[in-house]
């Protein structure tokens, strides 16, 4: 019978046969230890010379590290691994033989990795942390349709530009010039008057020259926008949704926690609500830890966000940042108008802002002038301002940032790890 290694706990006591690869290997003269992997697992098989005879376990000791193979064995309970399993092999066939595999088991720099990156991704920590995240996107889908939300795919290729014009990967267009999307939002707020309650999950892109732990220059985006939703209304999903994703990895890759070491106590007090500070409460609170520099107007860096979130053991919204520090589409706080009706999300632990999101403008008069006031083509915003003309409503959105997501639940220190092929400042390959 051909099983997968996450089928095998239906096979125990039962001859089976998985396709694998080698991982690792570990051996003796009388009994080889082989570390299996089948991208649906990792799993032990033990072949016992006595019991296969000389050919096959001649085999087994001289199979070299990832070569593909056809491994037949009886499933046995295995009380001493967390996978539960192991495999007692009675027969090995080798596809293929994998010569002078790069990845050894000894330390390699992360340069080394990263140029190898096509080969890494079969490591056992790699393998979770990719595996946490698919469990975040299949969450985030069921969370969505479970509330009624609609998903809407955004062009990848557009004339217009959200979140200011610094940061655009330019090309062109046949004769016109284009932009790679650095956010579907624009889009999302059409959607969201066609369809009440829409989410995009799709990859953004900015020419950013920031090479910190935190930034990528091609990463994913989930962006929800609700029709009718005002700043508070958002919140609420947002908590909602986080601590659904949170939970769901908790409940769903427990493996994969225990894989990469991850303090699960610290997953599990993500419950909704979670805690609000205001940008002004924030100035002060981080004048009281000494950074003396900051000043009301100044945006915050990974240190002050860390200072702040460092002060919760939950994610922490910090809301009303002033109005010259974010882009055009935000709306005023009717109250103050030199603040808008914003929230960053802050991750505990030092992982940094996983979520932007605000009100939108409605009005069609104060969204032209924001237009104006930040230097922005008329033409390529007149279809966004045309949304403000038939049937304005108030209306709220996201972006949540699948990377920094994944690095924080699974506990892994740098956003490059969280994604398959990441794209770097200085690097394109593989
Ligand atoms: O805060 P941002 O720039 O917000 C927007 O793009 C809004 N238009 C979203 C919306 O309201 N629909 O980006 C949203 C999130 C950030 O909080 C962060 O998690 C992530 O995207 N992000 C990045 N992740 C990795 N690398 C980068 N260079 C990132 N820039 C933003
Ligand atoms: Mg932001």
């Amino acid at each position: 019978m051909k099983v997968t290694i996450s089928q095998v706990s239906n096979y125990i006591d039962q001859e089976v046969t998985i396709g694998a690869w080698l991982a690792n290997k570990r051996s003796s003269g009388k009994i080889a230890f082989l570390q299996l992997r089948d991208g649906t697992g990792f799993m032990q098989g033990v072949v016992v010379k006595a019991e296969v005879g000389e050919d096959v376990f001649k085999v087994a000791k001289s199979t070299t590290q990832e070569s593909s193979l056809y491994v037949t064995g009886i499933v046995k309970k295995d009380e001493r691994s967390p996978f539960g399993y192991e495999l007692s092999v009675t027969g090995l066939e080798v596809i293929h033989e994998a010569v002078d595999y790069p990845i050894t088991p000894k330390e390699h720099g992360t340069e080394f990795l990263m140029d190898h990156r096509h080969l890494w991704i079969r490591s056992r920590k790699q393998h979770a942390v990719l595996k946490i995240r698919n469990e975040i996107i299949r969450a985030t889908y069921e969370f969505f349709n479970k509330n009624d939300f609609t998903k809407i795919d955004p062009p990848i290729l557009t004339g217009s530009a959200p979140e200011g014009t610094s940061e655009l990967f330019h090309t062109k267009y046949f004769e016109e010039d284009a932009y790679l999307s650095q956010s579907g939002q624009l889009y999302m707020e059409a959607a969201a008057m066609a369809f009440g309650k829409v989410f995009s999950f799709g990859p953004t892109f900015r020419a950013e020259k920031s090479k910190t732990r935190r930034h990528l220059i091609e990463f994913w985006m989930i962006e929800p926008e609700m029709a009718f939703y005002q700043f508070e209304d958002s919140l609420k999903v947002q908590e909602q949704y986080v601590e659904h994703i949170a939970q769901a990895v908790l409940a769903n890759c427990k493996l994969e926690l225990k894989t990469l070491d991850r303090d699960v106590s610290k997953l599990e007090n993500i419950k909704a609500p979670f805690p609000r500070i205001t940008y002004d409460d924030a100035i002060t609170f981080l004048k009281e830890q000494g950074f003396d520099d900051i000043e009301w107007g100044d945006d915050f860096g990974s240190p002050h966000e860390t200072a702040i979130a460092n002060s919760y053991d939950k994610p922490v919204f910090i809301t009303h940042y002033p109005t010259s520090l974010k882009p055009f589409y935000m709306q005023p706080d009717p109250e103050r108008e030199e603040v808008v009706l914003c929230a960053d999300l802050i991750a505990p632990e030092g992982y940094g802002e996983i979520i932007g999101g605000s009100e939108r403008i409605h009005d069609v008069d104060l969204l032209d002038q924001r237009v104006e006031e930040h230097g922005l083509e008329p033409e390529a915003y007149k279809w966004y301002l045309e949304l403000r003309k038939y049937g304005s409503v108030p209306h709220s959105g996201f972006g949540l940032g699948l990377e920094r997501t994944v690095a924080w639940l699974s506990g892994t220190e740098h956003v490059r790890e969280s994604i398959p092929f990441p794209r770097l400042l200085n690097r394109l390959y593989p």
